[in-house]
Protein backbone atom coordinates (compact mmCIF):
# COMPACT_ATOMS: atom_id res chain seq x y z
CA UNK A 1 0.00 0.00 0.00
CA UNK A 2 1.06 3.04 -0.42
CA UNK A 3 0.67 6.95 0.53
CA UNK A 4 -2.57 8.22 -0.89
CA UNK A 5 -1.60 11.64 -2.50
CA UNK A 6 1.49 10.50 -3.74
CA UNK A 7 0.61 7.57 -5.80
CA UNK A 8 -2.50 8.26 -7.88
CA UNK A 9 -2.27 4.82 -9.89
CA UNK A 10 -2.88 2.64 -6.79
CA UNK A 11 -6.66 1.61 -6.73
CA UNK A 12 -7.81 3.32 -3.30
CA UNK A 13 -11.60 2.31 -3.72
CA UNK A 14 -12.31 -1.36 -3.83
CA UNK A 15 -12.97 -2.60 -7.11
CA UNK A 16 -15.90 -4.39 -9.11
CA UNK A 17 -15.97 -7.21 -7.60
CA UNK A 18 -14.55 -9.85 -10.32
CA UNK A 19 -17.43 -12.20 -11.73
CA UNK A 20 -15.99 -15.10 -9.58
CA UNK A 21 -18.70 -16.85 -8.01
CA UNK A 22 -17.93 -20.43 -8.48
CA UNK A 23 -19.55 -21.85 -11.62
CA UNK A 24 -19.75 -18.48 -13.32
CA UNK A 25 -16.70 -18.03 -13.33
CA UNK A 26 -14.67 -18.59 -17.04
CA UNK A 27 -12.20 -20.91 -16.52
CA UNK A 28 -9.20 -20.17 -18.60
CA UNK A 29 -8.23 -22.91 -20.95
CA UNK A 30 -6.49 -21.75 -24.45
CA UNK A 31 -4.62 -24.67 -25.11
CA UNK A 32 -7.22 -27.35 -25.38
CA UNK A 33 -4.47 -30.07 -26.91
CA UNK A 34 -4.50 -33.40 -25.46
CA UNK A 35 -2.19 -35.00 -22.95
CA UNK A 36 -2.43 -38.63 -21.52
CA UNK A 37 -3.38 -39.18 -18.48
CA UNK A 38 -2.44 -42.73 -17.25
CA UNK A 39 -2.84 -43.56 -13.59
CA UNK A 40 -2.41 -47.18 -13.79
CA UNK A 41 0.00 -49.89 -14.63
CA UNK A 42 3.68 -49.23 -15.25
CA UNK A 43 4.24 -45.55 -13.72
CA UNK A 44 7.50 -44.42 -15.31
CA UNK A 45 9.15 -45.07 -18.68
CA UNK A 46 12.48 -47.69 -16.68
CA UNK A 47 11.51 -50.28 -14.43
CA UNK A 48 15.00 -50.10 -13.06
CA UNK A 49 14.37 -50.79 -9.09
CA UNK A 50 11.06 -48.92 -9.39
CA UNK A 51 9.59 -49.59 -5.82
CA UNK A 52 6.39 -48.41 -4.27
CA UNK A 53 7.01 -47.91 -0.85
CA UNK A 54 4.15 -46.52 0.82
CA UNK A 55 0.42 -47.59 0.12
CA UNK A 56 -1.71 -45.48 -2.44
CA UNK A 57 -4.33 -44.28 -0.32
CA UNK A 58 -6.62 -41.28 -0.40
CA UNK A 59 -7.03 -41.55 -4.35
CA UNK A 60 -10.54 -39.80 -4.26
CA UNK A 61 -10.11 -36.39 -4.63
CA UNK A 62 -11.08 -34.16 -1.93
CA UNK A 63 -14.07 -32.28 -2.22
CA UNK A 64 -13.82 -28.16 -2.14
CA UNK A 65 -15.42 -26.63 0.27
CA UNK A 66 -18.82 -26.25 -1.90
CA UNK A 67 -18.52 -22.43 -2.61
CA UNK A 68 -15.57 -21.21 -1.41
CA UNK A 69 -13.07 -23.65 -4.07
CA UNK A 70 -10.24 -21.83 -3.13
CA UNK A 71 -10.01 -21.82 0.74
CA UNK A 72 -6.34 -23.21 1.50
CA UNK A 73 -6.02 -26.49 4.08
CA UNK A 74 -2.76 -25.42 5.45
CA UNK A 75 -2.53 -21.81 5.11
CA UNK A 76 -4.48 -18.90 7.34
CA UNK A 77 -7.23 -16.64 5.87
CA UNK A 78 -9.96 -14.97 7.95
CA UNK A 79 -13.40 -16.58 7.44
CA UNK A 80 -14.60 -13.78 6.14
CA UNK A 81 -13.12 -9.87 4.00
CA UNK A 82 -10.19 -8.74 3.96
CA UNK A 83 -6.38 -9.07 4.90
CA UNK A 84 -2.83 -7.91 3.90
CA UNK A 85 0.82 -7.93 5.98
CA UNK A 86 0.88 -10.02 9.16
CA UNK A 87 1.43 -7.88 12.00
CA UNK A 88 2.65 -8.08 15.57
CA UNK A 89 4.19 -11.97 15.27
CA UNK A 90 4.82 -12.71 18.73
CA UNK A 91 4.89 -15.48 20.70
CA UNK A 92 3.74 -15.51 24.54
CA UNK A 93 2.86 -17.97 27.27
CA UNK A 94 2.53 -20.96 24.73
CA UNK A 95 0.73 -19.68 21.56
CA UNK A 96 1.83 -17.75 18.51
CA UNK A 97 0.06 -14.32 17.99
CA UNK A 98 -0.47 -13.41 14.37
CA UNK A 99 -2.38 -10.06 14.33
CA UNK A 100 -2.71 -8.81 10.49
CA UNK A 101 -3.91 -5.82 8.41
CA UNK A 102 -7.87 -6.23 8.05
CA UNK A 103 -10.70 -4.99 6.59
CA UNK A 104 -13.50 -5.62 9.27
CA UNK A 105 -16.21 -5.45 7.17
CA UNK A 106 -15.86 -6.03 3.82
CA UNK A 107 -13.14 -8.04 0.98
CA UNK A 108 -11.18 -5.05 -0.36
CA UNK A 109 -8.99 -2.96 1.31
CA UNK A 110 -10.36 -0.15 3.63
CA UNK A 111 -10.92 0.78 7.32
CA UNK A 112 -7.44 -0.60 8.41
CA UNK A 113 -7.69 -2.69 11.60
CA UNK A 114 -5.70 -5.76 13.57
CA UNK A 115 -7.64 -8.63 12.92
CA UNK A 116 -5.73 -11.62 15.05
CA UNK A 117 -5.34 -15.00 14.90
CA UNK A 118 -3.80 -17.15 17.63
CA UNK A 119 -1.98 -20.85 17.25
CA UNK A 120 0.08 -23.33 19.56
CA UNK A 121 1.71 -25.31 16.63
CA UNK A 122 1.99 -22.77 13.75
CA UNK A 123 -0.20 -24.95 11.97
CA UNK A 124 -3.73 -24.36 13.13
CA UNK A 125 -4.88 -21.20 13.82
CA UNK A 126 -7.88 -19.77 15.32
CA UNK A 127 -9.21 -17.11 14.48
CA UNK A 128 -10.31 -14.12 17.30
CA UNK A 129 -12.14 -11.18 17.45
CA UNK A 130 -10.77 -7.74 16.15
CA UNK A 131 -7.51 -6.48 18.38
CA UNK A 132 -7.20 -3.28 17.49
CA UNK A 133 -9.60 -1.27 15.27
CA UNK A 134 -9.34 1.93 13.53
CA UNK A 135 -11.56 4.35 14.54
CA UNK A 136 -12.25 8.00 12.58
CA UNK A 137 -9.26 9.63 13.96
CA UNK A 138 -7.11 7.24 12.86
CA UNK A 139 -6.87 3.51 10.31
CA UNK A 140 -4.78 0.83 11.76
CA UNK A 141 -1.65 0.52 9.89
CA UNK A 142 1.17 -2.27 10.05
CA UNK A 143 3.41 -2.77 13.27
CA UNK A 144 4.40 -5.13 15.79
CA UNK A 145 4.07 -6.43 19.17
CA UNK A 146 6.41 -6.95 22.10
CA UNK A 147 6.18 -8.67 25.06
CA UNK A 148 7.64 -5.99 27.51
CA UNK A 149 9.30 -8.98 30.20
CA UNK A 150 10.31 -5.80 32.50
CA UNK A 151 7.92 -3.71 32.49
CA UNK A 152 9.63 -0.77 30.97
CA UNK A 153 6.68 0.81 29.65
CA UNK A 154 4.19 0.31 33.08
CA UNK A 155 1.18 -1.31 30.99
CA UNK A 156 1.65 -4.09 33.24
CA UNK A 157 3.31 -5.38 36.34
CA UNK A 158 5.93 -7.30 37.14
CA UNK A 159 4.10 -10.12 37.61
CA UNK A 160 2.09 -9.66 34.49
CA UNK A 161 4.15 -8.13 31.95
CA UNK A 162 2.29 -6.26 29.65
CA UNK A 163 1.78 -7.10 25.46
CA UNK A 164 2.59 -4.23 23.46
CA UNK A 165 1.54 -3.63 20.18
CA UNK A 166 3.84 -0.67 18.00
CA UNK A 167 1.67 0.26 15.32
CA UNK A 168 1.32 3.31 12.35
CA UNK A 169 -1.68 5.44 13.04
CA UNK A 170 -2.85 6.61 9.91
CA UNK A 171 -4.73 9.67 10.51
CA UNK A 172 -7.59 11.25 8.22
CA UNK A 173 -4.67 13.99 7.25
CA UNK A 174 -2.83 11.74 6.16
CA UNK A 175 -0.07 11.72 8.38
CA UNK A 176 1.86 8.28 9.40
CA UNK A 177 2.72 8.63 13.60
CA UNK A 178 3.51 5.47 15.76
CA UNK A 179 1.87 4.26 18.15
CA UNK A 180 0.65 2.24 20.93
CA UNK A 181 -1.69 -0.22 22.07
CA UNK A 182 -1.58 -2.87 25.23
CA UNK A 183 -2.85 -6.13 26.50
CA UNK A 184 -2.33 -7.49 29.99
CA UNK A 185 -5.01 -10.48 29.23
CA UNK A 186 -2.67 -12.42 26.83
CA UNK A 187 -3.82 -10.28 23.82
CA UNK A 188 -7.36 -11.05 24.09
CA UNK A 189 -8.25 -7.59 24.44
CA UNK A 190 -6.41 -4.48 23.72
CA UNK A 191 -6.39 -0.73 25.04
CA UNK A 192 -4.47 2.26 23.07
CA UNK A 193 -2.35 4.40 24.66
CA UNK A 194 -3.88 7.83 25.77
CA UNK A 195 -0.29 9.50 24.98
CA UNK A 196 -0.24 8.52 21.53
CA UNK A 197 1.43 8.92 18.50
CA UNK A 198 4.32 8.32 20.53
CA UNK A 199 7.01 9.09 17.27
CA UNK A 200 6.31 12.02 15.15
CA UNK A 201 7.91 13.00 12.03
CA UNK A 202 5.02 15.17 10.37
CA UNK A 203 5.39 12.56 7.66
CA UNK A 204 2.94 11.06 5.45
CA UNK A 205 4.65 8.31 4.88
CA UNK A 206 6.79 6.80 8.04
CA UNK A 207 5.22 3.79 8.75
CA UNK A 208 5.19 -0.08 9.78
CA UNK A 209 7.53 -0.14 13.36
CA UNK A 210 9.40 -3.27 13.54
CA UNK A 211 10.33 -3.33 17.12
CA UNK A 212 12.55 -5.72 19.07
CA UNK A 213 15.10 -5.82 22.54
CA UNK A 214 18.58 -5.22 21.71
CA UNK A 215 20.48 -7.13 24.67
CA UNK A 216 23.73 -5.91 25.50
CA UNK A 217 26.38 -7.18 27.90
CA UNK A 218 24.54 -9.10 30.95
CA UNK A 219 20.74 -8.29 31.38
CA UNK A 220 21.07 -4.78 29.65
CA UNK A 221 19.52 -3.88 26.40
CA UNK A 222 17.15 -1.50 25.10
CA UNK A 223 14.17 -1.51 22.48
CA UNK A 224 15.20 -0.85 18.59
CA UNK A 225 12.58 0.17 16.53
CA UNK A 226 13.15 -0.20 12.70
CA UNK A 227 10.64 1.61 10.38
CA UNK A 228 10.35 3.24 6.96
CA UNK A 229 10.28 6.71 5.47
CA UNK A 230 8.47 4.52 2.52
CA UNK A 231 8.75 6.94 -0.57
CA UNK A 232 12.58 7.98 0.12
CA UNK A 233 13.26 4.42 0.74
CA UNK A 234 15.08 4.81 3.88
CA UNK A 235 14.95 2.35 6.87
CA UNK A 236 14.95 4.99 9.44
CA UNK A 237 15.98 3.43 13.24
CA UNK A 238 14.91 4.36 16.51
CA UNK A 239 15.66 3.33 20.68
CA UNK A 240 13.76 3.62 23.55
CA UNK A 241 14.35 2.40 27.35
CA UNK A 242 10.41 1.93 27.81
CA UNK A 243 8.40 2.25 24.40
CA UNK A 244 7.18 5.83 24.89
CA UNK A 245 9.86 7.67 23.95
CA UNK A 246 12.21 7.04 21.25
CA UNK A 247 15.13 8.97 19.88
CA UNK A 248 16.86 8.43 16.57
CA UNK A 249 19.58 6.21 16.30
CA UNK A 250 20.69 6.05 12.19
CA UNK A 251 19.15 5.60 8.96
CA UNK A 252 19.65 3.10 6.19
CA UNK A 253 19.24 3.88 2.58
CA UNK A 254 17.83 5.19 0.05
CA UNK A 255 17.94 2.32 -1.96
CA UNK A 256 19.03 3.66 -4.96
CA UNK A 257 18.78 0.37 -7.16
CA UNK A 258 15.28 0.62 -7.41
CA UNK A 259 12.11 3.37 -8.44
CA UNK A 260 9.32 1.39 -6.12
CA UNK A 261 8.85 2.47 -2.30
CA UNK A 262 9.96 0.17 0.46
CA UNK A 263 7.91 -1.14 3.33
CA UNK A 264 7.49 -3.61 6.54
CA UNK A 265 11.31 -3.71 7.59
CA UNK A 266 12.66 -6.21 9.74
CA UNK A 267 16.02 -6.73 11.41
CA UNK A 268 17.67 -9.96 13.47
CA UNK A 269 20.33 -11.97 14.19
CA UNK A 270 21.27 -15.22 12.29
CA UNK A 271 24.05 -17.19 12.91
CA UNK A 272 25.74 -18.14 10.22
CA UNK A 273 26.19 -22.19 9.22
CA UNK A 274 24.59 -22.89 12.51
CA UNK A 275 28.06 -21.03 14.61
CA UNK A 276 26.62 -18.96 16.91
CA UNK A 277 30.56 -17.35 17.08
CA UNK A 278 29.61 -16.09 13.50
CA UNK A 279 26.45 -13.68 13.78
CA UNK A 280 25.41 -11.63 11.24
CA UNK A 281 22.35 -9.45 10.86
CA UNK A 282 19.54 -9.55 8.18
CA UNK A 283 17.51 -6.53 7.43
CA UNK A 284 14.64 -7.36 5.43
CA UNK A 285 12.52 -4.44 3.36
CA UNK A 286 9.49 -5.04 1.37
CA UNK A 287 9.90 -3.39 -2.16
CA UNK A 288 6.72 -2.30 -3.63
CA UNK A 289 6.79 -0.81 -7.44
CA UNK A 290 3.75 0.90 -8.00
CA UNK A 291 4.84 2.57 -10.92
CA UNK A 292 4.57 -0.98 -13.15
CA UNK A 293 0.78 -0.78 -12.59
CA UNK A 294 0.28 0.41 -16.36
CA UNK A 295 0.64 -3.22 -18.37
CA UNK A 296 0.49 -5.46 -20.21
CA UNK A 297 4.62 -5.20 -20.54
CA UNK A 298 6.23 -2.36 -21.35
CA UNK A 299 9.51 -3.69 -23.00
CA UNK A 300 12.20 -1.53 -20.93
CA UNK A 301 10.79 -2.35 -17.78
CA UNK A 302 13.18 -5.08 -16.36
CA UNK A 303 11.36 -8.83 -15.71
CA UNK A 304 11.98 -7.45 -11.51
CA UNK A 305 9.82 -4.89 -11.92
CA UNK A 306 7.03 -6.45 -13.80
CA UNK A 307 7.15 -8.60 -10.43
CA UNK A 308 5.11 -6.17 -8.65
CA UNK A 309 5.75 -6.04 -5.16
CA UNK A 310 8.19 -8.68 -3.18
CA UNK A 311 10.51 -8.91 0.16
CA UNK A 312 13.93 -8.42 -0.11
CA UNK A 313 16.92 -8.73 2.33
CA UNK A 314 20.77 -7.16 3.15
CA UNK A 315 22.97 -9.75 4.93
CA UNK A 316 25.40 -7.15 7.56
CA UNK A 317 25.93 -5.83 10.82
CA UNK A 318 24.18 -3.93 12.98
CA UNK A 319 26.55 -2.78 16.40
CA UNK A 320 23.39 -1.32 18.23
CA UNK A 321 23.06 2.08 16.64
CA UNK A 322 23.51 1.25 12.47
CA UNK A 323 23.27 -1.24 9.84
CA UNK A 324 25.84 -1.58 7.66
CA UNK A 325 25.04 -3.97 4.12
CA UNK A 326 27.63 -6.46 2.79
CA UNK A 327 26.49 -6.30 -0.49
CA UNK A 328 23.18 -5.47 -2.40
CA UNK A 329 19.49 -6.58 -1.21
CA UNK A 330 18.43 -10.27 -2.37
CA UNK A 331 15.31 -11.62 -3.15
CA UNK A 332 13.61 -13.73 -0.14
CA UNK A 333 11.32 -15.60 -2.10
CA UNK A 334 11.25 -15.01 -5.68
CA UNK A 335 7.77 -15.74 -6.66
CA UNK A 336 5.01 -13.59 -7.03
CA UNK A 337 3.12 -13.48 -3.98
CA UNK A 338 5.27 -13.19 -1.00
CA UNK A 339 5.11 -9.44 0.54
CA UNK A 340 5.89 -7.80 3.96
CA UNK A 341 7.41 -10.74 5.49
CA UNK A 342 8.60 -10.39 8.99
CA UNK A 343 9.47 -12.69 12.12
CA UNK A 344 8.23 -13.32 15.47
CA UNK A 345 9.52 -11.98 18.52
CA UNK A 346 10.33 -14.31 20.96
CA UNK A 347 10.02 -17.44 19.52
CA UNK A 348 11.31 -20.91 21.38
CA UNK A 349 14.47 -21.89 21.19
CA UNK A 350 15.76 -18.72 19.31
CA UNK A 351 14.02 -19.67 16.26
CA UNK A 352 13.64 -17.23 13.61
CA UNK A 353 10.04 -17.89 11.58
CA UNK A 354 8.74 -15.40 8.94
CA UNK A 355 5.08 -15.01 7.34
CA UNK A 356 4.35 -13.18 4.58
CA UNK A 357 1.62 -11.94 2.86
CA UNK A 358 0.55 -14.25 -0.20
CA UNK A 359 -0.23 -12.03 -2.38
CA UNK A 360 1.27 -8.77 -4.19
CA UNK A 361 -1.09 -5.51 -4.91
CA UNK A 362 -0.47 -5.31 -8.59
CA UNK A 363 -3.42 -7.58 -8.72
CA UNK A 364 -4.37 -8.52 -4.85
CA UNK A 365 -7.57 -6.64 -4.59
CA UNK A 366 -9.15 -8.47 -8.16
CA UNK A 367 -8.44 -12.10 -6.63
CA UNK A 368 -10.99 -14.08 -7.55
CA UNK A 369 -12.05 -15.72 -3.65
CA UNK A 370 -15.50 -14.43 -2.82
CA UNK A 371 -16.22 -13.11 0.61
CA UNK A 372 -12.77 -13.27 2.11
CA UNK A 373 -9.59 -12.33 0.22
CA UNK A 374 -5.98 -13.00 1.39
CA UNK A 375 -3.68 -15.65 2.87
CA UNK A 376 -0.66 -15.85 4.47
CA UNK A 377 2.05 -17.96 3.38
CA UNK A 378 3.58 -21.13 5.62
CA UNK A 379 5.71 -20.05 8.06
CA UNK A 380 9.19 -20.35 7.79
CA UNK A 381 11.62 -20.93 9.84
CA UNK A 382 14.65 -18.69 8.58
CA UNK A 383 18.97 -19.25 8.91
CA UNK A 384 21.94 -18.57 7.29
CA UNK A 385 24.31 -20.48 5.20
CA UNK A 386 26.87 -20.32 3.26
CA UNK A 387 26.05 -20.85 -0.58
CA UNK A 388 28.59 -19.94 -3.46
CA UNK A 389 30.41 -17.99 -0.90
CA UNK A 390 28.20 -15.94 1.34
CA UNK A 391 25.62 -15.81 3.88
CA UNK A 392 22.23 -16.52 2.25
CA UNK A 393 18.74 -16.95 3.48
CA UNK A 394 17.55 -20.28 3.97
CA UNK A 395 14.17 -21.28 4.29
CA UNK A 396 12.08 -23.74 5.27
CA UNK A 397 8.49 -24.09 5.74
CA UNK A 398 6.85 -25.26 9.01
CA UNK A 399 3.91 -27.85 8.03
CA UNK A 400 1.59 -30.76 9.50
CA UNK A 401 3.38 -34.68 9.35
CA UNK A 402 0.97 -35.41 7.08
CA UNK A 403 0.85 -38.88 5.96
CA UNK A 404 1.98 -40.08 2.92
CA UNK A 405 -0.35 -41.19 0.11
CA UNK A 406 2.38 -41.82 -2.51
CA UNK A 407 6.28 -42.60 -2.98
CA UNK A 408 8.36 -44.24 -5.31
CA UNK A 409 12.10 -44.33 -5.93
CA UNK A 410 14.90 -44.79 -8.16
CA UNK A 411 13.14 -44.26 -11.40
CA UNK A 412 13.56 -43.13 -14.58
CA UNK A 413 11.05 -39.87 -15.80
CA UNK A 414 10.18 -39.27 -19.73
CA UNK A 415 9.45 -39.30 -22.54
CA UNK A 416 5.93 -38.77 -21.56
CA UNK A 417 4.33 -37.62 -18.24
CA UNK A 418 2.78 -39.58 -16.27
CA UNK A 419 0.14 -38.91 -14.23
CA UNK A 420 0.11 -40.26 -9.96
CA UNK A 421 -2.81 -42.04 -8.76
CA UNK A 422 -3.09 -39.67 -5.69
CA UNK A 423 -5.39 -36.35 -5.65
CA UNK A 424 -4.97 -35.14 -2.00
CA UNK A 425 -6.46 -31.59 -1.77
CA UNK A 426 -3.49 -29.91 0.01
CA UNK A 427 -0.06 -31.26 -0.04
CA UNK A 428 3.71 -31.26 -0.15
CA UNK A 429 5.62 -33.03 -2.94
CA UNK A 430 8.96 -33.88 -2.05
CA UNK A 431 11.14 -35.01 -5.14
CA UNK A 432 14.84 -35.74 -5.69
CA UNK A 433 15.68 -35.41 -9.13
CA UNK A 434 18.83 -35.80 -11.31
CA UNK A 435 18.67 -34.10 -15.03
CA UNK A 436 20.34 -37.38 -16.54
CA UNK A 437 19.74 -36.67 -20.37
CA UNK A 438 16.73 -34.59 -20.29
CA UNK A 439 16.52 -31.14 -21.14
CA UNK A 440 13.95 -30.01 -18.63
CA UNK A 441 12.10 -31.99 -15.89
CA UNK A 442 9.56 -31.56 -13.14
CA UNK A 443 6.26 -31.39 -11.52
CA UNK A 444 2.87 -30.54 -13.15
CA UNK A 445 0.33 -29.41 -10.02
CA UNK A 446 -3.31 -28.22 -10.57
CA UNK A 447 -3.63 -30.23 -13.53
CA UNK A 448 -6.96 -31.26 -15.84
CA UNK A 449 -7.75 -34.30 -17.05
CA UNK A 450 -7.26 -32.81 -20.20
CA UNK A 451 -3.92 -31.00 -18.87
CA UNK A 452 -4.66 -27.94 -20.75
CA UNK A 453 -5.24 -26.14 -17.21
CA UNK A 454 -2.13 -27.01 -15.25
CA UNK A 455 0.22 -25.15 -12.77
CA UNK A 456 4.12 -26.54 -14.07
CA UNK A 457 7.22 -26.28 -11.67
CA UNK A 458 10.24 -27.24 -13.92
CA UNK A 459 13.90 -26.89 -14.16
CA UNK A 460 15.62 -25.95 -17.12
CA UNK A 461 19.12 -28.07 -17.51
CA UNK A 462 20.65 -25.74 -19.49
CA UNK A 463 19.63 -22.63 -18.28
CA UNK A 464 19.93 -24.07 -14.50
CA UNK A 465 16.76 -22.14 -13.46
CA UNK A 466 13.44 -23.72 -11.64
CA UNK A 467 10.47 -21.91 -12.95
CA UNK A 468 6.88 -22.17 -11.51
CA UNK A 469 4.43 -21.55 -14.55
CA UNK A 470 1.14 -20.09 -13.75
CA UNK A 471 -0.04 -18.65 -17.29
CA UNK A 472 -2.51 -21.90 -17.83
CA UNK A 473 -3.32 -22.22 -14.13
CA UNK A 474 -6.88 -21.92 -13.87
CA UNK A 475 -8.73 -17.93 -13.46
CA UNK A 476 -6.03 -15.86 -14.71
CA UNK A 477 -7.70 -13.55 -16.08
CA UNK A 478 -8.61 -11.10 -12.99
CA UNK A 479 -5.39 -9.15 -13.53
CA UNK A 480 -3.68 -8.16 -16.29
CA UNK A 481 -0.32 -8.83 -14.82
CA UNK A 482 -1.37 -12.21 -13.17
CA UNK A 483 -0.36 -14.49 -15.81
CA UNK A 484 3.00 -15.00 -15.27
CA UNK A 485 6.39 -17.35 -15.49
CA UNK A 486 9.00 -17.04 -12.49
CA UNK A 487 12.64 -18.59 -12.77
CA UNK A 488 15.39 -18.26 -10.53
CA UNK A 489 18.64 -19.33 -10.82
CA UNK A 490 19.34 -23.20 -8.87
CA UNK A 491 22.43 -24.60 -9.22
CA UNK A 492 22.52 -28.42 -8.89
CA UNK A 493 24.05 -29.69 -5.75
CA UNK A 494 25.96 -33.55 -6.14
CA UNK A 495 24.56 -33.16 -9.44
CA UNK A 496 21.03 -33.00 -8.12
CA UNK A 497 17.52 -31.14 -7.35
CA UNK A 498 16.06 -31.34 -4.02
CA UNK A 499 12.52 -30.17 -4.77
CA UNK A 500 9.73 -29.70 -1.69
CA UNK A 501 6.76 -28.14 -3.64
CA UNK A 502 3.40 -27.47 -0.88
CA UNK A 503 0.38 -27.31 -3.16
CA UNK A 504 -2.76 -25.83 -1.45
CA UNK A 505 -5.77 -24.93 -2.99
CA UNK A 506 -5.57 -21.55 -4.17
CA UNK A 507 -1.41 -21.67 -4.32
CA UNK A 508 2.23 -23.34 -4.99
CA UNK A 509 5.22 -22.71 -2.38
CA UNK A 510 8.31 -24.49 -4.05
CA UNK A 511 11.32 -25.06 -2.38
CA UNK A 512 14.82 -25.64 -3.86
CA UNK A 513 17.69 -27.22 -2.80
CA UNK A 514 16.70 -27.73 1.20
CA UNK A 515 15.58 -23.58 0.68
CA UNK A 516 18.16 -21.81 -0.39
CA UNK A 517 15.43 -20.05 -3.23
CA UNK A 518 11.68 -20.22 -2.85
CA UNK A 519 8.98 -19.42 -5.32
CA UNK A 520 5.83 -18.43 -4.11
CA UNK A 521 2.37 -17.95 -6.52
CA UNK A 522 -1.01 -17.71 -5.83
CA UNK A 523 -3.02 -20.10 -8.44
CA UNK A 524 -6.85 -20.46 -8.86
CA UNK A 525 -7.23 -23.40 -10.33
CA UNK A 526 -10.87 -25.17 -10.80
CA UNK A 527 -11.21 -27.66 -8.28
CA UNK A 528 -11.28 -30.82 -10.33
CA UNK A 529 -7.97 -29.88 -11.46
CA UNK A 530 -6.04 -32.11 -9.22
CA UNK A 531 -3.97 -34.32 -11.24
CA UNK A 532 -0.35 -34.37 -10.27
CA UNK A 533 2.53 -35.55 -12.81
CA UNK A 534 5.91 -35.69 -13.72
CA UNK A 535 7.78 -35.73 -16.43
CA UNK A 536 10.70 -34.44 -18.64
CA UNK A 537 11.44 -33.04 -21.92
CA UNK A 538 14.37 -34.21 -24.66
CA UNK A 539 15.40 -37.10 -22.85
CA UNK A 540 15.48 -39.10 -19.43
CA UNK A 541 15.75 -37.49 -15.87
CA UNK A 542 15.79 -39.69 -13.00
CA UNK A 543 14.08 -39.50 -9.42
CA UNK A 544 15.91 -40.85 -6.88
CA UNK A 545 12.64 -40.49 -5.20
CA UNK A 546 9.07 -38.96 -4.83
CA UNK A 547 7.28 -38.65 -1.94
CA UNK A 548 3.61 -37.20 -1.41
CA UNK A 549 2.29 -36.39 1.89
CA UNK A 550 -1.48 -35.21 2.37
CA UNK A 551 -1.47 -32.70 4.73
CA UNK A 552 -4.77 -31.47 4.84
C1 LIG B 1 2.25 -3.04 3.07
C2 LIG B 1 1.47 -1.84 3.57
C3 LIG B 1 2.15 -1.17 4.73
C4 LIG B 1 1.01 -0.47 5.40
C5 LIG B 1 -0.12 -1.43 5.21
C6 LIG B 1 -1.45 -0.78 5.05
O1 LIG B 1 1.50 -3.92 2.32
O2 LIG B 1 1.30 -0.94 2.50
O3 LIG B 1 3.21 -0.32 4.38
O4 LIG B 1 1.29 -0.21 6.75
O5 LIG B 1 0.19 -2.19 4.06
O6 LIG B 1 -2.47 -1.73 4.99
Amino acid sequence: MIDDTTSPDFPRTMPAHPASSPGTDTWYNPHMHRSPRRTSGLLFASTAAALVVAAVAGTAPAAAAPGDPFRPAMHYTPARNWMNDPNGLVYHNGRYHLFYQHNPSGPGWANMSWGHAVSTDLRTWREQPIAIRGDRDAEIYSGSAVVDHRNTSGFGTAGNPPMVAIYTARYRSGRQAQSLAYSTDDGRTWTKYRGNPVLDRGSTNFRDPKVFWYSTDGSGGYWVMTAVEALDRKVVLYRSDDLLTWRPLSEFGPGSDYRGIWECPDLFPLPVDGNPGRTKWVLVVSHNPATVDVLPPVPDISPRLLKGTGTRYFVGDFDGTRFTADGPPRFVDDGRDFYAGVTFNDAPANKRIMMAWMSNWLYAQQTPTGRWRGAMTLPRELSLRTVAGRPTLISEPIAGQGRTVYSQRDVAVGPDDVTLPVRPRAYRVHAEFRPGTARRFGLTVHKSADGAERTRISYDVAAGTLSVDRTRSGNVLFGPVFPSVESVRVPLRDGKLSLDVYVDASSVEAFAQGGSHTITDLVFPNPASNDISVDSAGGQARLDSLTVTATD
